[in-house]
């Protein structure tokens, strides 16, 4: 009887240990859980060649994203427009201002702007604008109010739960399709968009993928 307690009295370092390693895991796991880039990417707001603003150009002069991001309803991907584009104005419209010399540079010598990638998903995630917006998902959804930004930020998570709690939920989200693009619209009751949503995924068939393999392809 004696060894016995002998033996297990030698074994209390190895548990202390063995505690203090469960609690380093844990406490790794945790900051690995709460702060994975989905928390600190939202905010994130890179300087730009030009600052150019969406407020004075979507709020203030009305244009429509599809003037600038032309195949976000037709392809996969929202492309960032040439400076053709911007010309179509800025050859007559401040067309001596410093703040866009960038702009005639890159127009005479066919380079492109070297505008910083703002939003942006791991390899492995496949995802497709087209799909969305046709389906009456407004931008504002996954963008925030980028009609009211001087400077482009990354304002949404963009995460695997922000987009999962979509997928689960479509029915409180899809719009009439002629005001994916209005990023002010606000419907004039919860309760009647909610019904009409409803309705709109019902007819329109719409069922988001929710198995892994509906977004890791
Ligand atoms: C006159 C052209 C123009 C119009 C109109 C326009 N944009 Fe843009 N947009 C740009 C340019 C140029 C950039 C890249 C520079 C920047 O990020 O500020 C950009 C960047 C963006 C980005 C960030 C891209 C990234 O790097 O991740 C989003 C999102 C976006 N626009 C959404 C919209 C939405 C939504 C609308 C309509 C409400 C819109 N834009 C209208 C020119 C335009
Ligand atoms: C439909 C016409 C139109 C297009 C297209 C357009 N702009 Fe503009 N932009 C304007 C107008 C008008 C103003 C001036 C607003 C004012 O005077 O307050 C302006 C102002 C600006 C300014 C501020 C200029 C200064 O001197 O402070 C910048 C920078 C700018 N635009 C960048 C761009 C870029 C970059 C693009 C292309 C992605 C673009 N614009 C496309 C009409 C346009
Ligand atoms: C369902 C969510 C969602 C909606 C709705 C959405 N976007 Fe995006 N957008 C994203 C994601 C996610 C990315 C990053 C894509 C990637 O990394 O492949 C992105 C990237 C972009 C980019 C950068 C593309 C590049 O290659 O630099 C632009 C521009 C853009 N979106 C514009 C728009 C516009 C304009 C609308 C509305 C007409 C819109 N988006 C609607 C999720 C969305
Ligand atoms: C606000 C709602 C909403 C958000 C946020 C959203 N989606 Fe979707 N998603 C939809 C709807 C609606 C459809 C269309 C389903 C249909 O037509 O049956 C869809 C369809 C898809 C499809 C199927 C496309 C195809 O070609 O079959 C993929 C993949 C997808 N979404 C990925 C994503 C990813 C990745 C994100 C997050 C970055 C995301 N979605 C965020 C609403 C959303
Ligand atoms: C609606 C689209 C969607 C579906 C469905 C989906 N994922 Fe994801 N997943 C994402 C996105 C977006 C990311 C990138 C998250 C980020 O970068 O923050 C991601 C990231 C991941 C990661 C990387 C670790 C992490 O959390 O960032 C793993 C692992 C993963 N997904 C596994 C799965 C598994 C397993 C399933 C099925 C049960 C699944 N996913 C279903 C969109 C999806």
């Amino acid at each position: 009887m004696p060894n016995i307690f002998t033996r297990s009295a030698n074994r209390v370092p190895l548990q202390v240990i063995l505690i203090l390693l469960i609690l380093a895991t844990t406490a790794v796991a945790a900051v690995w859980y709460y702060y994975p880039p989905q928390y600190t990417r939202v905010g994130y707001m890179p300087k730009q060649p030009v600052l150019y603003s969406h407020k004075i150009h979507v709020d203030q002069l009305g244009l429509d994203c599809r003037y600038c991001h032309s195949y976000v309803d037709q392809s996969g991907h929202a492309n960032i427009p040439d400076s053709q584009t911007c010309m179509n104005c800025h050859s007559q419209v401040r067309k001596d201002s410093p703040a866009l010399a960038p702009i005639r540079e890159s127009f005479e010598s066919g380079k492109p702007v070297e505008w910083v990638r703002v939003h942006k998903l791991p390899d492995y995630v496949y995802f497709n604008h087209s799909v969305h917006v046709n389906r009456g998902i407004s931008c504002v959804e996954c963008h925030g109010q980028i009609n009211e930004m001087t400077e482009v930020w990354h304002d949404k998570p963009l995460s695997m739960k922000f987009c999962l709690d979509c997928h689960r939920n479509a029915d409180q989200y899809v719009r009439p399709l002629d005001k994916v693009y209005d990023l002010t619209w606000k419907p004039e009751s919860r309760e009647a968009f909610l019904k009409q949503a409803h309705e709109r995924v019902v007819d329109w068939n719409i069922n988001p993928p929710q198995s892994c393999s509906g977004c890791h392809r």
